[in-house]
């Protein structure tokens, strides 16, 4: 056999309007941690799906061998067979069941119709030891985090018999420590003979464990690289994705912060089911007109449910406090008390409550700011595609038309909607929840140059980042947060990755 275990040759991919795949050559050694780089809507999802069956034969032109031979699938199950597991980039778990049934289910063997329960359990062990998950298998998967979860879905893949796995963006929703350990799990399933084909935007990881580097730009194979042998950087990744070179990833901005516009004092938020557990304990703070604050902290600090509870009461059972916008004591009771006062919301899970995915991208633009597309209660349709097309532009949303539906885009397009449809909200702060989450660098760097834009026009933005480097590059002071508390505070000038992951642990 030779040493590939996979060679994709000339394949070609189409949809209505979208050549997603053109031409690509890949071949993949067995036992390599094999990675894909390429920009938002570059075809990497789309290749995975082509490897593993979920577009099958017939649907795609060019030749896919696996293990010798060209492959014949007409749906994951079958690829699953010969020994390939997938995990998409938006994971795919039942929420409400346990841990053990999600890992079994859909391949589990029954005896004259009879599901032996118990013998799962007792093998879901097994599995959750390896992957060092210390959850007992009866969990339900929805009081789990997202890092959590992503080791359930790697357990499911291994329980399957597995010697080939794909990781489609692995670590995006993941803190570094939480990363760090799946990354070095990667590391020791390679050393047990597996192969594995990660796919992500954040490029020190894959210098960390890839041996080799493919990279799509447009849909098209532009080369592959043997990480040791090339001494590959970053610097190289970025100049193949994007076709030049990157040389500010955070474009400047001069500090123009004015008065205090938002006030928060003793914040606190109770649990949505357990009515006595304080989620945020007693936080406040202050922003400024025209500044940029951050707020990083390990996840589960706490960030997110803050400013979910501070827009309209969106996350909690109750909470007290004071909130205060340009001196005025607000008490918000839904989000649309806090959009009207001025404030705008992009979250951080941008599937389950920013987009509606089966509507166009226009519709998903304009669905928050109706009153400014109308006049008399009706909407006016050539202001609505005027305003579609001019974020599509402004941000690169990589689509044949503003028709398209949401569902239809990469990951990292979607994301970009959810942007705009808040920037479209038009808020004197915004808040803005892991707004570059699955973003590749150069559109990333479109968002920072929008966000410093809003801020030049006067506006104020609070940002949730779990990227140190964002938030040290992007902000004028940050707030760092561990527990449900407010640990400190940092100005831009004194601010470093050491300095903010000390006051998270010692405060
Ligand atoms: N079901 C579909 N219908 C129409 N177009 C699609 C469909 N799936 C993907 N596309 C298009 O194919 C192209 C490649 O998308 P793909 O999801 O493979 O990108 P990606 O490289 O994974 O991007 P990201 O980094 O944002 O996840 C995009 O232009 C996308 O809009
Ligand atoms: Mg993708």
């Amino acid at each position: 056999m030779s040493e590939y275990i996979l060679e994709i040759e000339n394949l070609t991919k189409e949809f209505p309007g979208v050549i997603a795949l053109e031409n690509v050559n890949v071949k993949i050694k067995k036992g390599e941690i094999h990675s894909i780089c390429g920009e938002n809507g570059a075809g990497k999802s789309t290749l995975m799906s082509v490897i593993s069956g979920v577009y099958p034969k017939g649907s795609y032109e060019g030749i896919v061998k696996f293990k010798g031979h060209e492959t014949n699938y007409s749906s994951v199950k079958d690829s699953e067979k010969e020994g390939l597991a997938i995990i998409h980039q938006e994971l795919a778990l039942s929420p409400y069941l346990s841990i053990y049934e999600n890992m079994f289910l859909g391949h589990m063997e029954t005896k004259f119709g009879i599901i032996n329960w118990d013998k799962y359990l007792i093998e879901s062990k097994k599995y959750l030891n390896i992957v060092g998950l210390n959850e007992t298998p009866e969990t339900i998967v929805s009081k789990l985090g997202v890092g959590k979860q992503q080791l359930v879905e790697i357990a499911r893949a291994l329980s399957k018999k597995t010697d080939f796995i794909i990781l489609d963006e692995p670590t995006s929703s993941l803190n570094d420590d939480e990363s760090d350990k799946l990354l070095n799990l990667m590391l020791e399933f390679k050393k047990q003979g597996i192969t594995l084909v990660m796919i992500s935007h954040k490029l020190n990881e894959v210098l960390k464990v890839a041996d080799s580097v493919t990279i799509l730009r447009d849909g098209k194979s532009i080369t592959t690289y043997d990480v040791k042998e090339s001494n590959l950087t970053e610097e190289m990744i970025i100049k193949d994705m994007v076709g030049r070179d990157l040389t500010q990833r955070f474009p400047e901005r001069k500090s123009s912060a004015g008065d205090t516009l938002m006030e928060v004092k003793n914040w606190t938020v109770y649990h949505p089911d357990y009515h006595d557990i304080k989620v945020i304990d007693n936080a406040s703070f202050y922003l400024r007109k025209g500044e940029i604050l951050a707020f990083c902290g390990p996840m589960g600090a706490g960030r997110t449910e803050l400013m979910m509870s501070l827009f309209g009461r969106s996350y909690g059972f109750h909470s007290e406090g004071e909130l205060y916008i340009k001196g005025k004591r607000q008490n918000f009771n839904n989000p649309r008390e806090a959009i009207s006062s001025g404030l705008g919301y992009i979250s951080e899970d941008r599937k389950s409550l920013g987009l509606i995915l089966i509507q166009d991208i226009k519709t998903n633009i304009t669905h928050s700011s109706l009153g400014k597309i109308s006049s008399f209660g009706v909407i006016d349709n050539q202001k609505e595609i005027k305003i579609a097309e001019h974020y599509r532009n402004e941000l690169k949303i990589r689509t044949p038309s503003i028709n398209q539906y949401v569902r239809n885009l990469s990951g990292g397009n979607q994301q970009k909607v959810a942007v705009s449809k808040a920037l479209m909200t038009d808020p004197e702060i915004l808040i803005v929840d892991e707004p570059t989450r699955g973003i590749d660098i150069g559109a990333k760097t479109e968002i920072y140059g929008i966000m410093n834009e809003m801020i030049t026009a006067g506006k104020s933005i609070i940002m949730v980042s779990s990227e140190l480097p964002e938030a040290l590059g992007m902000a004028d002071r940050i707030y760092v947060m561990n527990e449900g508390k407010i640990k400190g505070e940092l100005n831009k000038d004194e601010a470093t990755q050491e300095k903010i992951m000390h006051l998270a642990l010692v405060g």
